[in-house]
């Protein structure tokens, strides 16, 4: 596995492999890896010739006040990891080489980014766009793959994709969880032991809205409130930011659950703000 560090490095190979003939996997990362990133690398591994791991920490996608320095990093391991899953390219460029001082060009996708996640990061996604966006013009990947657990992230970045006719195929794959349900995140580490314990009451509560709708309730009041009031009693140390339902392409709220329907939160546990979402109808 080679470890590249600059742009014009992952970019002179990326290409060298594309004249050659070989196609090219993308998995964006930024680090201190779970099985959930191994699983988007195992699945990245199987649809290329060549696979390209980027790990990043992108201060763009950080708001003031937010977690960019704490955010927990391991590269040693991390690119261990990645050499086991047969990773040929692991990207791990700087700040400083990624962003010039003068960096003034942004990309993004206002309507999906408003609403979840963007309503309290209100320059996260703008941030996300613009890394994967250049991290693309880097790679030249023919198939990029996300997890599903960001999943706001990956309709915006579909979108982009679209928008911008981007010749890269998006892949979404599920979120990869605990066994008491919890996902897996990298920022699972700032919980402390009691935290940690309530945590799987997220998906839990989740999970009561499906068995709702699949018993035909169809009103999102009814739902949100079902929800939120099994959280005050079993996770009396979560905090929700937000609990929506909303259509899961467009990411519009709905009043009412019909034929496509994705519940999705964002919970704060002490230092961690966790997120998880469930599609409603099957
Ligand atoms: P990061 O949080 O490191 O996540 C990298 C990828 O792993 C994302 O596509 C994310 O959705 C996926 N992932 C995280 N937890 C997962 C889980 N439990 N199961 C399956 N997949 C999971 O998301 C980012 O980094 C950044 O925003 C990035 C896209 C790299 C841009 O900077």
């Amino acid at each position: 596995m080679q470890i590249l560090k600059t742009p014009q490095d992952i970019q002179s190979q990326c290409r060298k492999w594309r004249d050659d003939g070989a196609s090219v996997a993308l998995v964006p990362t930024m680090g201190y890896y779970h099985a959930g990133h191994m699983d988007l690398m195992r699945h990245a591994r199987t649809l290329a010739d060549k696979l390209v791991v980027s790990l990043f920490v992108n201060p763009a996608q950080f708001g003031p006040g937010e977690d960019l320095a704490a955010y927990p990093r391991d590269s040693e391991r991390d690119a261990a990891i990645a050499r086991d899953l047969g990773v040929d390219a692991l990207f791990t460029p700087t700040p400083e080489v990624m962003y010039a001082p003068d960096h003034a060009t942004w990309v993004a996708v206002p309507d999906l980014a408003r609403g979840l996640c963007g309503a309290a990061r209100p320059v996260h996604f703008r941030g996300v766009c613009t890394v994967v966006l250049k991290l693309f013009m880097l790679t030249s990947p023919d198939v990029a793959v996300f997890g599903r657990k960001d999943w706001q992230q990956l309709a915006i970045i579909r979108r982009m994709a679209r928008d911008l006719n981007l010749p890269v195929r998006i892949e979404g794959r599920p979120t990869v969880r605990e066994e008491d349900g919890l996902a897996l995140s990298s920022r699972n580490v700032y919980m402390t032991p009691e935290e940690r314990a309530q945590a799987p009451e997220i998906r839990n509560g989740l999970l009561l809205a499906r068995e709702m709708v699949r018993r035909g309730e169809r009103r999102v009041p009814l739902l949100t409130q079902a929800v939120l009031h099994r959280w005050a009693e079993h996770l009396p140390l979560g905090r929700p930011d937000y609990l929506s339902v909303v259509h899961p392409e467009s990411l519009e709220p709905l009043d009412a659950v019909g034929d496509a329907a994705l519940m999705a939160c964002a919970v704060r546990m002490g230092k961690a703000r966790l997120i998880d979402n469930i599609l409603l109808t099957a």
